[in-house]
């Protein structure tokens, strides 16, 4: 028997006990596989109440995320489906590179409660407190040349963007190239890091780290004006599993629509997200500012700038920045 169809069962029972019989004879195991079960349960932190006569029944769960309660709530077919939840890791994004070099399959999921080494888009670091975020690394093995590697980035974003809308109710957009904001402040960053051979992508560590359940405590005093977490915005705490299980399959099923019908429709729900087109942005694309009106995206995954001088430049890597209106600015 499965950790997971246990807790399924206790899950859909919610607050009434459900007979060690009856577990025994929906699951076809025997009760002392059922009691060893429920003693493993109980040891990593959930609570269950267990009376004579009457059964099992589920009071509470722990706050560590818990692979049987996490695949109790998947409904993918292969994202997440190998799981490996750690407490402290430096990265998952190096777990999940180790565990791909050894040939793990597509849609291994690395997740950890505590990194010590946790890293963002362009060399900076990823801090987030134990218990309250989602820090993980999903593998991917796409059959794509490497310079397609950005339309993954921009994929992931709308996966996460949908997701975690439709899960909260928050109105979600997405800054290029695939930061997640709630009124101009970031919930939640996305790395990418590929592997490649003959120009051609081998895998790619997709990095997802969310600000959940995070208090405003648990910021720097900086941060807060460009940084919050979902119940901050939404006044009320999330079910991390269940953003985790809304995620991979939002990802999953988008992954599968790119396969098939190529980019155009994540390059169309990009920008439908997307709160960085039609209005002037400074840029830094490595070699100095400069500003421009983003108007779209290119067939690659580009984003398209429109110059004040009205030609245009596309570009695959940058910073971006509010900036004062150009006179001949359109947006
Ligand atoms: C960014 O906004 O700069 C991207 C942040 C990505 C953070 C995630 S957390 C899980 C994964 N492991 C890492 O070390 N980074 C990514």
């Amino acid at each position: 028997m499965e950790q997971s169809q246990l807790l399924t069962l206790l899950e859909e029972k919610r607050d009434l006990f459900v007979s060690g019989e009856e577990i025994s004879r929906l699951l076809g195991v025997s009760r002392t596989a059922v009691w060893k079960q429920i003693r493993k349960l109980e040891a990593e932190g959930f609570a269950i109440e267990a009376v004579p006569r009457k059964g099992y029944r589920l009071t509470g769960r722990p706050s560590r995320l818990n692979a049987a309660e996490l695949q109790s709530k998947l409904g993918t077919t292969a994202f997440g489906r190998h799981l490996h939840i750690r407490e402290v890791v430096a990265s998952t994004q190096d777990v999940l590179r180790e565990l791909a070099e050894k040939g793990a399959p597509e849609g291994t999921l690395v997740i950890a409660e505590r990194q010590d080494n946790g890293r963002g888009r362009m060399g900076r670091s990823w801090v987030s407190p134990p218990g309250r975020g989602v820090s993980m690394s999903l593998l991917l093995r796409p059959d794509v040349p490497l310079q397609l590697a950005p339309q993954l980035t921009l994929l992931a974003a709308v996966a996460l963007c949908r997701s975690l809308g439709r899960e909260t109710g928050l109105q979600i957009g997405i800054k290029w190239p695939n930061d997640l904001l709630v009124d101009g402040r970031k919930i939640s960053g996305i790395l990418l890091e590929s592997a490649t051979e003959d120009e051609r992508l081998r895998y790619v560590a997709v990095g997802l780290g969310i600000a959940v359940n995070l208090d405003p405590g648990d910021y720097p005093e900086a941060l807060l004006a460009r940084a919050v977490s979902l119940k901050m915005a939404a006044g009320r705490a999330f079910d991390r599993a269940a953003l985790i299980a809304a995620a991979l399959l939002e990802f999953e099923q988008l992954y599968a629509l790119y396969k098939e019908q190529g980019f155009e429709p994540i390059r169309i729900l990009w920008e439908t997200y997307s709160v960085t087109l039609n209005r002037t942005v400074s840029l830094n694309a490595g070699h100095g500012f400069f500003e421009g009106v983003p108007r779209g995206l290119d067939d690659s995954g580009g984003l398209r700038v429109e110059l004040p001088d009205g030609g245009f430049r596309t570009i695959y890597s940058a910073e971006i920045g509010d900036a004062a209106p150009l006179p001949n600015a359109k947006g």
